[in-house]
């Protein structure tokens, strides 16, 4: 099939990739040159894992193809998508300019019927005003399809050729076949659910208003946790035992963030305001969600006598999660911030979100080379991205480098009983304070014996 992708970012390359990789022909577009000529010159203009090696390969193969113009992919396709972004607006709605503008051009550029797909996240009843706009500028009618994109970042080429579900919206059943039939060549057809393109948009944000639900009740159980002296970790690993509740996504730690978690949440409260329909969970997450950050300066503060004014502190992460260099709504920017205003000195280091982070945060801050000249002579570490290169550290060098061997972990990446034993305070989300004592010192091989620290984990340590 010939298809074209107005919108050449973290979805519509992938999409693009991921059809061409299957040996369809695909055109992308985009507005912005800088990003075109970037890769058409081979370059992935941001990083995710697999992307470039599929973007290489579709190119060389000749089933991979960039312009600016949108006529040249309008020209040969067989049907367009729409993979612009939806930002949020001041008020949290969704701005969707991007995605009319997108159909506005679609329409002036199409002269014949095709499906039009929205890829992108948009508001309920979105698509029904592209299949509008398309036909207003056509001057004929097109399908519009609703097909929402549900990769994860860091994941998102697997996600592609392994999909948990495909969602097709249309108006029509015989509508959606063209695109029933792209992807039935390699997803199973009990996987490709077709649905009305209302109902269609509102599962990719009830899909991503669940998970950072999830996250938020985790992090609010957490705080009560730490009140109480239970052990989130075990908690939350008792729960996930249960079918009905899964274990996935019930991480506790400084919050969600990225370009999709944050703005859906209010995208959905201000559906909600529109259709006059009070959203008191939606609003509760977006606010336990917000606080997350404050909760762990409010800790490393407090490790710190009480003032960050003077302090050196080292940031581990900077991305929004590990496998990306993508730092929109990042945890860590805003972190950041406030360490900034409460007089803190800022050292960060991220494996590969530095060039992303320092175009959004300028010189004001230190940027090291590795981990480890990150937090030298620091008073504090905080580690805020979950990447593996933070879970492999020698806490013995650490020690050594630090003015003050305080770690505070924003991920509970690691066990506070082993990094107790080297000598660090170390703080985490919802465990057991790090002064409790286990009855261990450092000379005990934790890795003898059934499980030894585990046990008293799970069998409390009085
Ligand atoms: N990033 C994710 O993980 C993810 C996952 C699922 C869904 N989504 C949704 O997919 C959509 C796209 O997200 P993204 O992260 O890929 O955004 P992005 O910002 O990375 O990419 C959007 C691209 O569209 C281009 N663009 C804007 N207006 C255009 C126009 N009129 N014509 C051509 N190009 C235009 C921009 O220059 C940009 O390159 C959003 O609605 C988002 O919510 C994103």
């Amino acid at each position: 099939m010939k298809i074209g992708v107005v919108g050449t970012g973290y979805v519509g390359l992938v999409t693009a990739a991921g059809f061409a990789s299957r040996g369809h022909h695909v055109t992308c577009v985009d507005i912005s040159p800088e990003k075109i000529a970037s890769l058409e010159s081979g370059v992935v203009p941001w990083y995710e894992p697999g992307l470039s090696e599929l973007v290489t390969e579709a190119v060389e193969g000749g089933r991979l193809a960039f312009t600016t113009d949108i006529s040249v992919a309008a020209e040969s396709a067989d049907l367009m998508f729409v993979a612009v972004g939806t930002p949020p607006n001041d008020d949290g709605s969704a701005d969707t300019s991007a995605v009319f503008k997108a159909a506005e051009d679609i329409g002036k550029a199409i002269t014949r019927q095709m499906p039009v797909v929205v890829r992108s996240t948009v508001p309920v009843g979105t698509t029904e005003k592209v299949r509008a706009i398309v036909a207003e500028e056509a001057g004929f009618d097109c399908p519009a399809l609703s097909n929402p994109e549900f990769l994860r970042e860091g994941k998102a080429v697997e996600d592609f050729n392994a999909p948990s579900r495909v969602v097709i919206g249309c108006q029509h059943y015989g509508e959606a076949q063209k695109l029933v039939d792209l992807y039935s060549d390699f997803v199973a057809p009990g996987l490709i659910l077709t649905v009305d393109t209302r109902s269609s948009e509102m599962s990719k944000y009830a899909s991503n208003a669940f998970l950072a639900a999830k996250i938020s009740f985790m992090n609010e159980i957490a705080s009560l946790c730490e009140a109480l002296g239970a052990d989130v970790e075990d908690v939350r690993k008792v729960m996930g035992f249960d079918p009905r509740i899964g274990s996935k996504h019930l991480a506790p730690g400084i919050g969600y963030g990225g370009s999709c978690l944050p703005k859906d949440t209010l995208a959905v409260i201000d559906m909600g305001r529109r259709a006059d329909v009070p959203m008191p969970l939606m609003e509760n997450v977006h606010s336990v969600n917000e606080r997350q950050p404050a909760r762990l300066l409010q800790r490393l503060t407090g490790a710190l006598d009480g003032s960050l004014s003077g302090k050196t502190v080292a940031v581990w992460g900077l991305a929004f999660k590990q496998d990306t260099d993508d730092v929109r709504n990042a945890p860590a920017l805003r972190l950041i911030d406030r360490l900034a205003s409460d007089g803190a000195s800022i050292r960060v280091f991220d494996p590969m979100a530095m060039d992303a982070a320092k175009a959004v945060l300028g010189d004001e801050i230190e940027y090291a080379e590795d981990m480890y000249e990150c937090v030298a002579d620091a008073d504090a570490v905080v580690i805020v991205t979950d990447w593996s290169d933070f879970k492999t550290v020698d806490w013995q060098r650490i020690k050594g480098l630090m003015n003050h061997p305080i770690v505070v972990d924003g991920r509970n990446m690691h066990d506070p009983i082993e990094i107790s034993l080297h000598g660090i305070d170390y703080y985490s989300v919802g465990r057991v304070p790090a002064e409790t004592d286990y009855g261990l010192d450092a000379d005990d091989d934790l890795d003898a014996g059934p499980d030894m620290h585990e046990s008293i984990r799970t069998f409390g340590a009085d």
